[in-house]
């Protein structure tokens, strides 16, 4: 088992295929001069298969998610996910993208064995997802979704990041459409991991923000905490239900202590927090021969130094210097 010193057990493992992007979101990305990490630092696609195969035969991981970057720009994707497929027990796995190329992409995935997508999306203007992510496809990622859906990864569920004088109006108009379309859509709180370090907890949209402007026009009622387990997204029932929404508010309202994650990232080494500052290097071990159960070893030894909390309300508290991108979602 993944176990840390809180007693929380980590079962849902996290693996960043990549840290590029054809997007870049304000809340993630520069537009221009980050650094890419280099083609051999980047674990191939049989030792991230290996990985996971540890994760899942010795350490306990039920759940595997696929994240970047953009994971759909791994080539050896449906690949990976086919031989993750085929492991006993063989895990849950979802892929959480922003939906570009995933049109093209779905039915394979959805042979090759994978559940379900998460797919982000902030807008439903075409004008403002172009300020958001500097890039000019509110189309593919509509169309992406569409295909996620009719190939029978669902429920589809939708991430959206709320940015003050951007897209701060469009709660109720995102959730409208979302119950619309069959979407599971969750708000997610701004969170200080951006490349340039231009988050300000001053400004940004709160969860209870949120749920004000979503109840100018819909009724929500708590779904009870039992629930939420550890899931992050605390979900209201809406108008009465069955469909929901969610809200996870890593920063005002944070699951630390439910935690069960633990993540790879796509250069090989574990993070036991989307806030570390400490990691843990796997490739070295998997390059030099180490056998399975030496790198099980090291990872159990990793989670076991995970630490209480995001620190996020700590004075002391210093942004990770890997940004979202590299780390995944
Ligand atoms: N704060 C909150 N969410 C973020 N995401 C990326 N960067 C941030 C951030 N700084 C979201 C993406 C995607 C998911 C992986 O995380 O929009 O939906
Ligand atoms: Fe790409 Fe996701 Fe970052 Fe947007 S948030 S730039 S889609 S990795």
């Amino acid at each position: 088992m993944l176990l840390d010193t809180y007693g929380r057990v980590a079962t849902d493992l996290r693996v960043s295929l990549t840290d590029r992007c054809n997007l870049r979101c304000t809340y993630c990305m520069p537009e221009e001069g980050l650094q890419w990490l280099g083609k051999s630092d980047l674990l191939t696609d049989d030792e991230i298969v290996r990985l996971i195969r540890i994760a899942v035969t010795r350490l306990g991981i039920t759940e595997v998610r696929f994240t970047g970057g953009e994971p759909l720009l791994r080539p050896g994707l449906v690949g990976i996910v086919e031989q993750c497929a085929a492991l006993e027990p063989r895990p849950k796995m979802s892929l959480t993208t922003n939906g570009i190329g995933l049109a093209r992409t779905a039915r394979a995935l959805k042979g090759a064995g994978l559940d379900r997508v998460n797919v982000s999306l902030d807008t439903l203007r075409p004008d403002v997802f172009k300020t958001l992510t500097r890039r000019d496809r509110h189309r593919d990622v509509l169309d992406g979704m569409a295909a996620a859906r009719d190939a029978g990864l669902t429920p589809v569920k939708v991430n959206a990041v709320l940015m003050p004088g951007l897209n701060d109006d469009e709660a109720p108009d995102l959730l409208a459409w979302a119950l619309d379309h069959d979407y599971e859509l969750r708000f997610i709180e701004q969170m200080p991991l951006d490349a340039q370090h231009g988050w300000k907890r001053d400004g940004m949209i709160t969860a209870g923000d949120i749920l004000e402007s979503l109840r100018t026009r819909f009724t929500l009622t708590e779904e009870g905490a039992q629930e939420r387990g550890s899931a992050p997204a605390e979900r209201w029932l809406v108008d009465g239900g069955p469909a929901t929404v969610g809200v996870i508010a890593s920063v005002t309202r944070p699951f630390c202590s439910a935690c069960d994650r633990t993540r790879l990232t796509a250069d090989g080494q574990v993070r036991t927090c989307l806030f570390a500052t400490e990691e843990s290097d796997l490739r070295g071990a998997l390059r030099s021969g180490g056998t399975d159960e030496e790198i099980a070893g090291l990872w159990k030894a990793a989670m076991w130094g995970k630490k209480a909390g995001s620190g996020l309300d700590d004075p002391s508290f210093l942004q990770p210097d890997r940004p979202m991108s590299a780390i995944g979602g």
